[in-house]
């Protein structure tokens, strides 16, 4: 199969790019990314080195209508769309870089698949787009209504909606997956399970938002690209699949799970002010990807975990590098949720 992956120099996407170039041999993959600051500066040469001339890059927005012009000149079977501004601290700071991207960006390349010959489509979304539960709610189901909270989350819903619509509209070929939170190598630490792994290794506070009960689900990043995969090969045309692994923990649990897995002390977790509407629970129901489609996940918390504190502890430059540039400094410094002002911009 020909693939165009959009966002494949970002976390999740990088990790599909690869397991698709090893998982089948008469692949191709096309990668594009606009390579903004979530994408790390080795990965391009990384998946290079993996694919050789079955991969290729292109420096290039979701946004451009140039991305039509790629799809044809590779031939392109199938599209998979993980490109997206995604971190809700920053959609809070920046939510127009979330519209442009998410909203018009997907936008633009489901115009570009039903130019190129109605390709299969996958949009990989987020639990998010549900809103958020109460500690005794069931987990969202794919039917379950749309109540997004974040600038990110609401411009992912935006997208999910506008994929749905063109399916109806011009009977293209559209599915959507909606994942859980994933971590695992190779995870930009701005993100909760990257940020205590390398601030713990450095010895520098752990910063917990709120009272720390917030309630995450956790997958492997491996597993959630496999569900995707198993999505794009036999997923219905205009249906939605939830991906989990049912691994509810409240943040509090887990980040005492990491600390314990890096011999350091509790001590370090430091309590801030919490983010604006941070939503308290997702929890999200895997059955129908189980039932129709025959997924299930590998990895449990604790084996994704330990490969994953490992992981960090082995490949310190990785994460050196970027915590070291400009951006990433400024945004520390400028975005920490701070007492009872919450999410509070300093400059
Ligand atoms: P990420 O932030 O690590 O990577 C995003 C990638 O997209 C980067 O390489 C970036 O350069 C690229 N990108 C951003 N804007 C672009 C644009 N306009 N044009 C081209 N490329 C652009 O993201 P991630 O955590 O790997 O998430 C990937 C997808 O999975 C997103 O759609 C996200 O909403 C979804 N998702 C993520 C999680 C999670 O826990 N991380 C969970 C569920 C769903
Ligand atoms: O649920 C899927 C979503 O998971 C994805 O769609 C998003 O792209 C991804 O960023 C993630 O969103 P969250 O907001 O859940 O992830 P984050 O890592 O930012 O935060 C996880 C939890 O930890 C959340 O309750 C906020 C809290 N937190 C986060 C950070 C960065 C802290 O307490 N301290 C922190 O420093």
């Amino acid at each position: 199969m020909k693939v165009l992956v959009t966002g494949g120099a970002g976390f999740i996407g990088s990790h599909f790019v690869e397991f698709f170039l090893r998982e089948y041999s008469d692949s191709t993959v096309v990668n594009l990314d606009c390579l903004t600051y979530a994408a790390h500066p080795d990965t391009v040469d990384r998946l290079g080195q993996i694919g050789g001339n079955r991969y290729h890059f292109y420096k290039m927005d979701i946004g451009d209508p140039q991305v039509a012009q790629v799809l044809k000149a590779h031939h392109i079977e199938a599209i998979v769309n993980f490109a997206a501004e995604t971190h809700v601290d920053r959609s809070i700071l920046d939510p127009q870089a979330f519209v442009r991207t998410n909203v018009l960006g997907t936008q633009n390349l489901l115009q570009s698949a039903r130019k190129a010959g109605n390709l299969r489509f996958v949009h990989v979304s987020t639990d998010e787009v549900y809103g958020s539960l109460e500690p005794q709610d069931p987990t969202f189901t794919e039917q379950t209504p749309l109540s997004p909270n974040s600038p990110y989350a609401a411009s992912k819903a935006g997208a999910d909606l506008l994929a749905l619509a063109s399916q109806r509209t011009y009977q293209q070929d559209i599915v959507i997956t909606r994942c859980t939170n994933n971590y695992g190598p190779y995870q930009f630490p701005e993100k909760l399970l990257p940020l205590i792994i390398a601030n713990a290794l450095e010895d520098k506070p752990i910063p917990v938002y709120g009272d720390g009960k917030q309630v995450r689900d956790w997958i492997y990043v491996e597993d959630h690209c496999r569900g995707i995969d198993a999505v794009l090969r036999k997923g219905k045309s205009g249906e939605v699949y939830n991906i989990s692994s049912s691994a509810e923990v409240p943040n509090l649990e887990i980040i005492k799970k990491t600390l314990a897995l890096l011999k350091k002390p509790e001590s370090l977790i430091t309590f801030v002010g919490d983010r604006p509407a941070h939503d308290r629970r997702y929890g999200l129901n895997p059955e129908k990807i189980k039932n129709e489609l025959g997924w299930k996940p590998k990895y449990n918390l604790e084996q994704g975990l330990q490969l994953t504190v490992d992981w960090y502890r082995q490949n310190r430059s990785w994460w050196e590098k970027v915590r070291d540039q400009e951006y990433f400094k400024y945004y520390q410094a400028n975005y920490q949720p701070k007492g009872s002002k919450t999410g509070e911009v300093t400059s």
